[in-house]
């Protein structure tokens, strides 16, 4: 019998590619179609282990290609889509936000158009199929000292990220209202982990701290964000494809809140326990740098997850200091990885491994 495929869009980027290797694991009764443009963000080097497992297929594309995406359905039993695929940087968002709004926006409408017309106007469906679009906790906007963003937080997006992201989580919305098409949103925090590209905060700090540069940290550096272990968010999408209730969203959070600062000193201590101090002796803290605030900064975000937890019984399975450790390790193990994404050599891979197919 024919696998059922998913279909992954971004699956080369950061939380992508983890969950592309959780369900090549977890899930050998899935075809993975693995959608994904190869943008900056997109590191198909990270998958290279994996790029003939019977199971895997990768397709360099763009969500914004309507006949792609047509001729994917049309070839592919896909019964559920997961989408990843996004323009995620807020900071480049500020200075460049017309991508956010063609890839997050457009490329969105553009899956729920495809999967609307195979799945409904076509009756390719198979009744259990589903739309899962993985935002984010932004488009509720930003906290004071206490309170935190449930499912029922309206939405407040403040930068051209979150505003391009709210905007296709009401897309995904009006999908299910209009057309009864079986749509799932996820809202989840901060993540860290492993495959991470170096301009987010943890990644940019580990690198720059080890290469003994400043390590910029924006305003007074008292932000709050709520950190997830990827592979945490990964399993909590898994969750709710296959158990959540269709036209829903659900929070996705790690009970974590730190304040940048206390983040970046706590990554300069593990380096220097690690690695050693600086080659002078100093301290890695000492690098810290206070830097001109981003434009338009969310003060704090906080997610309540009691409904996944409730609902679908899942909870974080990493406490951060574990979760971080991790990942410092892996940061440390895998500077291959690093060098290439900072030099830019990981773009030839593509080239390299599929020509100009
Ligand atoms: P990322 O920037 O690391 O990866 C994005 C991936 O999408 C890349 O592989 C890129 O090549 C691909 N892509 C971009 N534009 C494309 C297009 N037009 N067509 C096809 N592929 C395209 O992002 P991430 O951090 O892995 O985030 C994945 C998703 O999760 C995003 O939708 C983001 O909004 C959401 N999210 C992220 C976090 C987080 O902390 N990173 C938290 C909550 C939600
Ligand atoms: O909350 C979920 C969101 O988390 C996701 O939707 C986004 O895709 C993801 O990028 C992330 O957004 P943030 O803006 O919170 O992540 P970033 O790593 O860019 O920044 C984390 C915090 O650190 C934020 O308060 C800004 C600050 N910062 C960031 C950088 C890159 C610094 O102080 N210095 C820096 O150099």
């Amino acid at each position: 019998m024919m696998k059922k495929t998913i279909l992954v869009t971004g699956g080369c980027g950061f939380i992508g590619v983890n969950f592309v290797r959780m369900l090549l694991v977890d899930r050998p009764d899935l075809h993975v179609l693995n959608l994904d443009k190869l943008t900056y963000a997109g590191n198909l080097q990270s998958l290279a282990d994996v790029e003939d497992h019977p199971n895997y297929t990768f397709i360099r594309g763009d969500i914004c290609d309507s006949d792609l995406i047509d001729s994917l359905f049309a070839s592919h039993d896909i019964q559920a889509v997961v989408h990843f695929a996004a323009e995620s940087h807020v900071d480049r968002s500020i200075t460049g936000p017309d991508a956010f709004v063609r890839t997050n926006v457009f490329g969105t409408f553009t899956l729920l158009q495809a999967a609307k017309k195979y799945w409904l106007d076509q009756g390719h469906g198979d009744g259990a199929s589903r739309f899962l679009h993985v935002s984010t906790d932004e488009v509720y906007g930003s906290l004071g000292e206490t309170g935190y963003f449930t499912e029922e937080t309206p939405y407040d997006p403040r930068s051209p990220y979150s505003a391009s992201k709210a905007s296709s989580d009401h897309f995904v919305r009006s999908y299910f209202h209009t057309y009864g098409l079986p749509i799932l949103i996820t809202n989840c925090s901060n993540n860290y982990g492993p495959y991470q590209f170096p301009e987010k905060l943890i990644p940019l700090v580990l690198n720059n701290g080890l290469a003994g540069k400043e390590l910029p940290v924006y305003g007074d550096g008292g932000n709050v964000r709520d950190w997830l272990y990827v592979l945490d968010h990964c399993e909590a999408i898994l969750r709710v494809l296959e158990k959540g209730q269709v036209s829903e969203s659900y929070n996705i959070g790690g009970h974590n809140e730190k304040t940048n600062l206390e983040v970046v000193g706590l990554l300069c201590d593990m380096l220097d326990e690690k690695v050693g101090p600086l080659p002078d002796g100093a301290p890695r803290r000492s690098l810290i740098t206070f830097v001109r605030d981003r434009l338009g900064h969310d003060r704090r975000y906080a997610i309540d997850a009691g409904k996944i937890e409730r609902e679908l019984g899942w909870t974080p399975r990493f406490v951060f200091k574990q979760g971080i450790e991790k990942t410092v390790d892996w940061y440390l193990e895998n500077r291959a990885w690093c060098t290439s994404v900072m030099d830019g050599s990981y773009r030839s891979y593509y080239e390299t491994m599929y020509g100009s197919k």
